[in-house]
């Protein structure tokens, strides 16, 4: 069955997925961390970079969402992951880049522009780039100093997320490419 006839509500958002050489290199930086009780970390296959949260849409809307996709022209960037960041309210401990370069900004904007003028509400929402590591953390933990990594993107996607017993099972749904940095 194809995604698009499936009945309900999809729950989606755009992200940069990574490849296995820089899944392994936010993997070895997660390997520093330790949630706490209750902590849940994220398996190495979950990891992604949030561009844009969509939230549940339509089925019928997932057209649109590719067309957004399809249609959009911004060059790749890298991203150099250099601190570690506990965000006490989603209790999400983070790897962070803490410096933006701009093809991400102008992705990211352009993105939530398109978003809006597709009649996708979405809060507005400051570009805080990271990869959430673990989730369920209710306090700061204390981690070594993290070795820095950097990570460069070539392409987005869409991604499909649904909930299971275990946690988010994510779905790659299409992928385009970046321009050339
Ligand atoms: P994050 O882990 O990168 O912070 C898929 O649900 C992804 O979308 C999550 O991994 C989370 O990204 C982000 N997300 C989930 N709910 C969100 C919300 N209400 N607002 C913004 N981003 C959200």
């Amino acid at each position: 069955m194809s995604l698009e006839a499936e009945p309900g509500s999809l729950r989606c958002f755009f992200a940069v997925w990574p490849d296995a050489a820089a899944r392994e290199r936010i993997a070895a930086a997660a390997a520093g961390v330790e949630g706490g009780e209750g902590a849940r970390l994220v398996p190495a296959e979950n990891y992604h970079l949030t561009l844009a949260f969509v939230g549940e849409i339509a089925a019928a809307q997932l057209g649109g969402l590719r067309q957004i996709g399809r249609e959009l022209r911004a060059p790749g960037f890298t991203l150099a992951f250099d601190a570690y960041e506990y965000w006490p309210k989603p209790e999400v401990v983070v790897a962070a880049a803490r410096e933006i370069p701009s093809a991400l900004s102008g992705l990211w904007q352009q993105l939530h522009r398109d978003l809006k003028g597709a009649g996708l509400a979405l809060a507005p929402k400051r570009l805080r780039p990271h990869v959430t590591l673990a989730r369920k953390v209710t306090q700061a933990p204390v981690w070594p100093a993290m070795s820095l990594f950097e990570w460069s993107a070539r392409d987005f996607s869409l991604v499909r997320s649904d909930s299971a017993a275990a946690g988010s099972v994510y779905t790659v749904v299409d992928t385009w490419p970046l321009l050339d940095e």
